[in-house]
């Protein structure tokens, strides 16, 4: 009788993996399509650039700094693979006055035509200020019914300019929990995002970490194939289990920090 219950989990297992590319939405073509990158002249965001160009995307960098922009526009150019291609430059604060930002979008849709790809990854990351947010599984809802798709990524620890800045304010217990995870190229968390973008994954994550991460914090964010919900209902508890030791031993890194910053403190007393 188990054998028999068995069998049947696993060719209604079998069943759906089959099916699930029939149901999944088709990958989106990047060649001739235009890409908007905000945050396009450095790190991750001109790394996503770079990759759309090499698929024969047209590209809109957004930025504030003009001079980063110009020389971003020249790196991204180089890696055309036909000469239509297009790379724009539009110097703009995207956290400032919403009709400013408006209005330079449009400016990018009239001379490149409608907005296929919107890529956001203008930022800074300022170290010291835990803040989650999930707003992403809400627009995601109520973008589906237009085909729209939206991507949350998860970039890990990547090497940037960016990066470079947000290490100088990052207290030590932060600094020695993210060196016990290597530090990506942007090329290589580029590549990844874009894969994922295209194929209208509504998480994207690089490395194991990565993976285990956005399947453990998963939630009700929607899936975009059934293997996909197959994986994280079958390694939910695993991943759980290893998060654990994590959790302990960042703990300790924690505890370790607290003391020697105790016995600094007192060594300052005595002196
Ligand atoms: N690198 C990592 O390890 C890592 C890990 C997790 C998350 N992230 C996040 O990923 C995003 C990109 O990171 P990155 O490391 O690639 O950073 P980056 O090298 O510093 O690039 C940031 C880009 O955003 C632009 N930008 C910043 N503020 C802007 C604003 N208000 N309006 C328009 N453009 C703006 C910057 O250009 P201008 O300064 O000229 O405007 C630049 O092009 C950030 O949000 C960061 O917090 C990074």
């Amino acid at each position: 009788m188990l054998l028999v219950i068995a069998a049947f989990i696993v060719a209604f297992v079998l069943l759906l993996y089959m099916i699930s590319p029939l149901i999944s939405p088709k990958p989106f073509k990047l060649n001739g399509a235009h890409v908007v990158v905000t945050g396009g002249s450095s790190g991750i965001g001109k790394s996503i650039a770079m990759e759309c160009y090499r698929q024969g995307a047209f590209i809109t960098l957004v930025a504030r700094d003009e001079t980063k922009l110009v020389l971003a526009k020249k790196e991204v150019e180089k890696c055309a693979i036909n000469d239509k291609q297009v790379v724009l430059c539009i110097s703009v604060d995207v956290s400032s006055d919403y009709g400013q930002v408006e209005s330079v979008i449009k400016q990018a849709q009239e001379k490149l035509g409608p907005v296929d790809m919107l890529v956001n990854c203008a930022g800074t990351s300022i170290a010291g200020n835990p803040c989650l947010t999930r707003p992403s599984e809400s627009l995601q809802m109520e973008m589906k019914p237009y085909n729209i798709y939206v991507t949350v990524a998860y970039p890990p620890d990547t090497d940037t300019p960016g990066f470079v800045e947000e290490n100088k304010t990052k207290p030590l217990e932060t600094r020695l929990i993210s060196e016990t995870a290597a530090v990506c190229q942007p090329d290589q968390v580029a590549k990844i995002f874009v894969k994922d973008t295209v194929q209208g994954n509504f998480n994207s994550s690089v490395g194991p970490d990565g993976y285990m991460l956005s399947a453990l914090t998963c939630g009700m964010s929607p899936v975009t194939s059934i293997t996909e919900g197959l994986q994280q209902i079958v390694t939910m508890g695993l991943f759980r289990t290893i998060a654990l030791f994590y959790l302990c031993s960042f703990d300790s890194i924690v505890r370790r920090c607290m003391i020697q910053r105790e016995r600094a403190k007192a060594a300052d007393k005595r002196e």
